[in-house]
């Protein structure tokens, strides 16, 4: 299934919502500026964050004067740390268009980040909800800590899954938690229906990183407007590598390119992670979190945002090249 025709029950506002973020360009007051924010929020990804967050409102108690805002700022949030993901990645593309890193250089990359963090703190204040305002600063803490991490950790092959969960929970998992949670709490759910909807924010979020994590191997640059097969050259150790790690532990060409950096043996792991069915065991992987997220929802009501939250599911983990 299509994500337009996912998305249908918040079709409208989910339109509301990208026309918010695009008009922070209009609204700049410094030209220059304008234009910068132009070119990052009209390339616009999937917008998978408010639609997660206007779609769990749908499930409970829908009121677009809160899930508004909280749907613009969990996107401006995950733009945000895109912008600042590509200073760190030294990424040249993303969403198909120049990065702002390779156009104008890191420093200015990493203020116009700040100033999408900013702005999406002044979106999640206009929920005037004590509870989403602090979820939302400890998220921003937790994606932090998450990436963090990832860079101490860079070319060390001796991590463990857990390790790799815990991180990419941090990365992002937890931003996709912020944005079914902010739905659930700002739709008056129950505690148990926000702890449902937490559930499946965490364990989507992991399945959907999973996948991102594939395709870094699988995909193209082009089909995926950002650079691919990135990850294990940065010293990334992501699922596809760290399964190859398990099943061939003498002379692994991860390993040994962890330790010498030369990219032969890059070269190498790659094919080999290509030709030796670890991908499917990722996909595999994947579909469990994919399970686990979706455990809960059967108890809610049976609206059609329910439907389309199980369907997104299904649609994150058979994301291919
Ligand atoms: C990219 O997220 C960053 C990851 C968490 C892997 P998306 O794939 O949702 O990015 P856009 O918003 O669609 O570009
Ligand atoms: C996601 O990780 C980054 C953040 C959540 C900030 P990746 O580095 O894999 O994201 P892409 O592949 O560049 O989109
Ligand atoms: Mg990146
Ligand atoms: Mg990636």
């Amino acid at each position: 299934m299509e994500l337009d025709q996912i998305y249908a029950p918040v079709r409208e506002d989910l339109n509301l919502v990208r026309e918010t973020i695009r008009s922070l360009g209009k609204d700049a007051d410094y030209e220059w500026l304008a234009r910068q924010l132009v070119h990052i929020t009209q390339g616009m990804g999937k917008a998978i964050r408010p639609a997660l967050t206007l779609l769990t409102g749908r499930t409970f108690k829908y009121d677009m004067g809160y899930h508004l805002p909280a749907a613009v700022s969990v996107e401006l949030m995950h733009t945000a740390t895109l912008v600042h993901d590509d200073v760190i990645d030294k990424a040249p593309t993303r969403r198909g268009r120049a990065t702002i890193n390779s156009l104008w250089g890191d420093e200015l990359a990493i203020l116009m980040g700040d100033y999408l963090f900013a702005k999406a703190g002044e979106f999640v204040a206009e929920t005037r909800h004590p509870r989403v305002i602090k979820l939302f600063s400890q998220t921003l803490a937790t994606i932090s800590r998450g990436e963090i991490i990832q860079f101490r950790f860079a070319y060390n092959p001796d991590q463990t899954r857990d390790d790799y969960f815990r991180r990419i929970y941090g990365k992002t998992g937890s931003l996709f938690s912020l944005s079914t949670q902010a739905g659930a709490i700002l739709g008056q759910a129950s505690e148990e229906g926000i702890s449902i909807m937490r559930d499946y924010g965490d364990n989507l979020g992991i399945a959907f990183q999973i996948v991102d994590d594939i395709l870094d191997f699988t995909s193209t640059p082009e089909a995926l407007g950002k650079p691919a097969g990135s990850d294990l050259v940065q010293g990334t150790l992501t699922l596809p590598a760290m399964l190859l790690l398990e099943r061939y532990p003498d002379n692994n060409p991860v390993r040994l390119f962890f330790e010498t950096r030369d990219k032969e043996y890059a070269t190498q792991a790659i094919q080999m992670v290509l030709n030796s069915g670890v991908i499917d065991e990722c996909y595999r992987v994947a579909r469990e979190f994919r399970d686990r997220a979706c455990r809960g929802l059967s108890t809610l009501p049976g609206l059609p945002s329910r439907k389309s939250l199980l369907d997104l599911a299904e649609f994150v983990v058979n994301q291919k090249a």
